[in-house]
């Protein structure tokens, strides 16, 4: 099977503007211990395992970095080696493969992390998603999910407008199977999974630009920029220009520019 991550290849410091006090933030939140553990779900090319190794470059503290995409897993692959050597590798353990087929040890992780990737997973399986990291937790271990977490409305709208990208970039799967989760269904999702205690440690308002992903995902074609441009200006119009208000839109003839709110939430397994 063709995954759309195959081809999306993407960097998401610069199209989502990443300043890494946010990785530093998470990093020292999550706090390892010498010899823990730690999963890297859905890891892209490794950002979130580059800033533990960043944080904890000579201690034993182990890297299970899980990818799908055989081609995002080679990249995290040579970007870890190039920036720590090869001799990093014996810290680090790859998995290719969808995180819900692969077997894993349970309770075998002090710290699963999942960075923009819960609502890769389509409706139907967040939930399955969320049991399997519960069960890999270790005793007292802690999920870090960071997200674009929106109420129903504004999660209503940002569906549509990945979708349309996604729609326009060629990423058929990735419009079929995203789904933008509301900050009320991720509680919902954690409850029904078993976790009882999660806090938001941190909070900001993610600069959304349309034109970010002009040479990334729509290959320099400015058609596509534009006439995704036009379908969010249209639809921002809807109850007289609220949605606009609401989501701060400033619209130019290049881009259209919103804020959303993203979070890192940490989960407790008990
Ligand atoms: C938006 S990217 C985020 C990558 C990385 N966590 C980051 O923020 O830099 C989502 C990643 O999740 C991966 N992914 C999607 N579904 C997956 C699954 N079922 N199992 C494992 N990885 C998956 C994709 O291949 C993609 O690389």
């Amino acid at each position: 099977m063709t995954l759309d991550y195959d081809q999306r290849v993407v960097r998401y410091e610069e199209i989502s503007h990443y300043p890494p006090h946010l990785f530093q933030t998470l990093v020292q939140q999550a706090d390892p211990q010498p010899g823990d553990c730690v999963l890297d779900l859905g890891a892209g090319y490794g950002a979130v395992t580059q800033a533990f190794l960043e944080a904890y470059p000579e201690s034993d503290l182990r890297m299970h970095v899980l990818e799908r995409s055989p081609v995002q897993l080679t990249r995290a692959r040579s970007e870890l080696i190039e920036a720590y050597g090869p001799a990093i590798d014996t810290r680090l353990k790859f998995y290719c493969g969808d995180f819900l087929d692969l077997s894993l040890e349970p309770e075998h992780y002090e710290i699963v992390v999942a960075k923009m990737v819960v609502h890769e997973f389509p409706s139907n399986r967040q939930i399955d998603l969320m049991k399997k990291v519960k069960a890999l937790l270790a005793p007292g271990g802690r999920f870090f999910i960071w997200q674009t977490l929106l109420d129903l409305e504004s999660v209503a709208f940002f569906r549509k407008l990945m979708r349309k990208k996604d729609e326009l970039a060629g990423f058929a799967n990735l419009a079929r199977d995203r789904h933008f989760i509301a900050e009320s269904e991720l509680f919902a999702l954690l409850q029904a999974a078993g976790f009882q205690r999660w806090q938001r440690i941190r909070v900001w308002d993610y600069p959304f630009d349309t034109a970010k992903r002009l040479r990334s995902e729509f290959r320099n074609e400015k058609p596509l920029l534009g006439e995704w441009n036009n379908y969010l200006a249209k639809a921002l119009q809807a109850d007289n220009g609220r949605l606009a208000e609401k989501l701060n839109a400033r619209i130019t003839n290049e881009s259209v520019c919103l804020d959303f709110e993203q979070v890192i939430y940490e989960v407790h397994a008990e």
